[in-house]
């Protein structure tokens, strides 16, 4: 059973203008759950073995208070909620997230303002002493690689752990060896604050990189339930109460595109 259940509550977004390769765009949308429907699923979750609950979307905290409400369920459960979201927005979180990560590429950027995100970033920090803050750093292209060293000099104060994120879609053809050159010594100073996906993995020619899918399931805003965000679609939910046999059900297939993370 996976131990992390990542769920997208809705397809909308903060951003006046969409990131081009989001994956909420790509996805066949159909009717979007209202937030109410994903309230019971802590619980069920917690039956199953659930550890952490990874919340997003589309955008999470444009629904701050419906939001808050389903991570103090999943705590109530003994399950860690944690948040990815563009930064944009500033909500009260009390402390109930284990990880809230902040994504960091220039889409975003253009939009939000580099200013307006530390900023942000820093109110988070400021207000959620208990919570660890991520930075998921995608990697767009050769350029976003060989920045990503000024980056993580760039928040290091501010951040704990960065998450770097391969794009998926259409993937940038780096060598290992690009990859290696930048990642290896960072990870030599950072220690364990670098976490990389599993298509990095594989680029690093790693033994052991994907998952099969064992660690995660993911429950769309419309039921579709799937492996990792970028996996095929394996059962609906229409009723929460079924999460249990459909999660029993879970196929364990390889997936390259995982976006859970291991150190480097
Ligand atoms: C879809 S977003 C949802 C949460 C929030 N709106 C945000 O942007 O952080 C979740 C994460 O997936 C990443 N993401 C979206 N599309 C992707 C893609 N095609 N390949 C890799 N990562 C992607 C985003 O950069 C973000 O870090
Ligand atoms: S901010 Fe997040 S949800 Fe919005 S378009 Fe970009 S990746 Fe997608």
């Amino acid at each position: 059973m996976p131990s992390v259940l990542s769920l997208h509550i809705t397809p909308d977004c903060s951003l006046p203008k969409r990131c081009p390769f989001c994956y909420e765009l790509a996805a066949k949308h159909s009717k979007a759950k209202p937030l109410q429907w994903f309230m019971d699923i802590p619980t069920i979750a917690r039956d199953i073995g659930v550890e952490q609950a990874p919340l997003g979307g589309g955008e999470a905290t444009l629904n701050p208070k419906q939001l808050l409400c389903l991570a103090a369920k999943f705590r109530d459960n003994d399950i860690i909620p944690n948040l990815t979201t563009n930064g944009m927005n500033r909500i009260k979180c009390n402390n109930l997230f284990g990880i809230i990560s902040f994504s960091f590429d220039k889409y975003k950027i253009s939009k939000i303002g580099l200013r307006n995100l530390v900023k942000n970033i820093k109110y988070y920090k400021r207000t959620n002493k208990e919570t660890k803050i991520g930075l998921n750093y995608l990697l767009l292209d050769k350029d976003s690689l060989y920045h990503l060293p000024k980056a993580i000099g760039f928040f290091n104060d501010i951040i704990d752990n960065f998450y770097v994120l391969h794009l998926k879609n259409n993937p940038v053809d780096y060598s290992s060896n690009d990859i290696r050159h930048v990642l290896y010594p960072l990870a030599a100073i950072m220690k364990d604050r670098i976490f990389v996906d599993d298509s990095i993995q594989l680029l690093l020619k790693r033994k052991e990189y994907c998952h099969f899918g064992s660690e995660m399931m993911t429950i769309d805003f419309d039921g579709a339930i799937r492996g990792c965000s970028f996996a095929e679609p394996f059962g609906y939910l229409d009723k929460v109460s079924d999460l249990k046999d459909l999660a029993a059900k879970y196929p364990l297939q390889r997936c390259y595109k995982c976006p859970y993370t291991k150190n480097v």
